[in-house]
């Protein structure tokens, strides 16, 4: 199966309500390890990671700017075996800007741009504790008419150090632009 062909990032920008949703660019990295690390909740990956995501990963990520800062982020890739899939690996908004539909909003974005790309299947896992992060997908799943499926993935077992499970969330099909 051929890789999907991913919009250039330039061609994503996109505003809603005074929050720019864009590609991230290598110069956002520094502030997206920053809201993942003072999430208390996300794996704190080291800032080189999110250099190397943002070089390499742009058409599969998104970031939120409000007056010219970045204050939320979805990191994700299209899974190499599976094309029409995006596995979201990470989303986070600063807690300044929650509840104000910033993390639904993230992930649309990234399912309207990576939907003309072939995608139709959003994976995600999710610790089974994390409410907010399970409320957001449940919301993206109901607004585009989406079932959502869960099933066990990684359980402490699997984790070198101390970590919770990790459930598998999937959410399909994926229509395009149906949420609007
Ligand atoms: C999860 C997170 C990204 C949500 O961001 P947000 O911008 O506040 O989310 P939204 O405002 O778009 O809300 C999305 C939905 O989730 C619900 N929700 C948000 N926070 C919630 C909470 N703490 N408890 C219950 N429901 C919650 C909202 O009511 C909304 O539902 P609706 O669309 O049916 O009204 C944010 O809480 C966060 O950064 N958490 C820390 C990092 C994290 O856990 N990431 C996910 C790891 S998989």
């Amino acid at each position: 199966m051929s890789t999907p062909t991913l919009s250039p990032p330039t061609a994503r920008g996109t505003e809603r309500g005074g929050t720019v949703l864009r590609s991230p660019r290598v110069g956002d990295a520094a502030q997206i390890w920053r809201i993942a690390k003072d999430s208390q909740v996300l794996d704190a990956n080291p800032s080189y990671a999110y250099l190397l995501w943002c070089r390499d990963f742009p058409a599969t990520s998104v970031v939120a700017e409000v007056d010219g800062e970045v204050v939320g982020f979805v990191i994700g890739f299209v899974r190499p075996k599976a094309p029409d899939t995006v596995f979201v690996w990470q989303v986070a908004v600063d807690p300044s800007q929650r509840g104000r539909g910033t993390g639904t909003a993230l992930l649309h974005k990234l399912l309207d741009d990576t939907a003309a790309a072939g995608v139709s299947i959003l994976e995600t896992t999710v610790s089974p504790d994390n409410e907010a992060s399970i409320a957001m997908f449940g919301s993206v799943a109901r607004k585009r008419g989406a079932d959502m499926l869960k099933r066990p993935l990684f359980d402490p077992s699997a984790f070198p150090d101390d970590h919770e499970a990790e459930d598998l969330y999937t959410i399909a099909p994926i229509t395009p632009e149906e949420h609007r």
